[in-house]
């Protein structure tokens, strides 16, 4: 029997990337899935293959109406709700502050911020009932600085922030509100390949396998695994957290960067007094 077994889960962003990763990983593990997500031909093909345990609702995060549609396709399709994992993202605005638009300032919030703060109001009230989870994806730009544009790094310091204000309100009915911060993963969007063949995927991985410690392209799969932890119940008492997933790229730098003095032993010359 798997750890998610007669659960119910909506996960946005579920068509791609980190978001279609775990909803393998939730049905694999016995769970039923809402995927939330703009790309329908990627969400539907998903749904396809992982019926009848998959539904493709097409929903942008930043819209109250599809939001809340969502989360009634949830209780439609499959009678409950146990968490939802608001994943959906992009890059949002790039650039100097001085040039950067207003107007694509607020389109990066209005993914990355509000389309948390919504998937978090409206399954609110139904996770009250029962319990459960509440994750979403922030990211290591949250933590680190100098690794992505000015508004994507804010939008997600505001996500950690959100997610522990949140855990101290829902903790009263045993709802664990959680986000996770991912290093560099091989997605579309890491690697600018939304909308090009899987191949353009692959070939990009080398270059991100040197980028922290732990030697290899970080995967989706990675933070699907800690999104099944904080979706089941392996993690009832934990809240208000942000788990950084990176290959240990935020610890510091890598053993084989650091440099060779310091790396290669030799004997301690301590100054002692005679
Ligand atoms: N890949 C990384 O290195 C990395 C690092 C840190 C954080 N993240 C975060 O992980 C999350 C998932 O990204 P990914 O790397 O899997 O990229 P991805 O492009 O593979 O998946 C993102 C999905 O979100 C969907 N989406 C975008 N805007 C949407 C909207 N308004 N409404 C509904 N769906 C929308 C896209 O269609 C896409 O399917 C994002 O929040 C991203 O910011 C990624």
């Amino acid at each position: 029997m798997g750890e998610m077994e007669g659960r119910v889960a909506i996960i946005t962003g579920g068509a791609s990337g980190i978001g279609a990763a775990s909803a393998r990983l939730f049905v694999e593990n016995g769970a039923r899935v809402v995927i939330g997500d703009l790309q329908s031909d990627l969400g539907g093909a998903l749904a396809r293959e992982l019926a009848p345990n998959v539904v493709f609702r097409r929903a942008d995060v930043a819209s109250e109406d599809d939001v809340r549609a969502l989360v009634s396709c949830a209780a439609d399709s499959f009678g409950r709700l146990d968490c939802i994992f608001n994943n959906a993202g992009f890059g949002g605005a790039i650039g100097g502050i001085a040039e950067t638009p207003v107007e694509e300032w607020d389109l990066t919030f209005g993914v990355l911020v509000r389309g948390v703060f919504l998937g978090m109001k409206h399954a609110a009230p139904l996770l009250r009932h029962r319990g459960g989870s509440i994750i979403s994806t922030a990211s290591m730009a949250a933590v680190v600085g100098g690794y992505s544009p000015h508004a994507y790094a804010a939008a997600k310091a505001a996500v950690v922030q959100l997610t522990r204000s949140v855990a101290l309100e829902m903790a009263e009915d045993r709802v664990r509100v959680n986000c996770i911060c991912p290093g560099f993963i091989a997605t579309p969007l890491a690697l600018n390949t939304v909308g090009r063949p899987e191949s353009a995927l692959e070939s990009r991985k080398p270059s991100l396998a040197r980028a922290q410690p732990i030697e290899r392209a970080g995967e989706p799969r990675d933070i699907a695994e800690m999104a099944l932890f904080l979706a089941s119940d392996r993690s009832t008492f934990v809240t208000g957290q942000a788990f950084v997933v990176d290959g240990g790229f935020s610890a510091g730098r890598a053993w084989r960067d650091q440099p060779e003095w310091q790396r290669t032993a030799h004997p301690l010359k301590i100054y002692r007094p005679r």
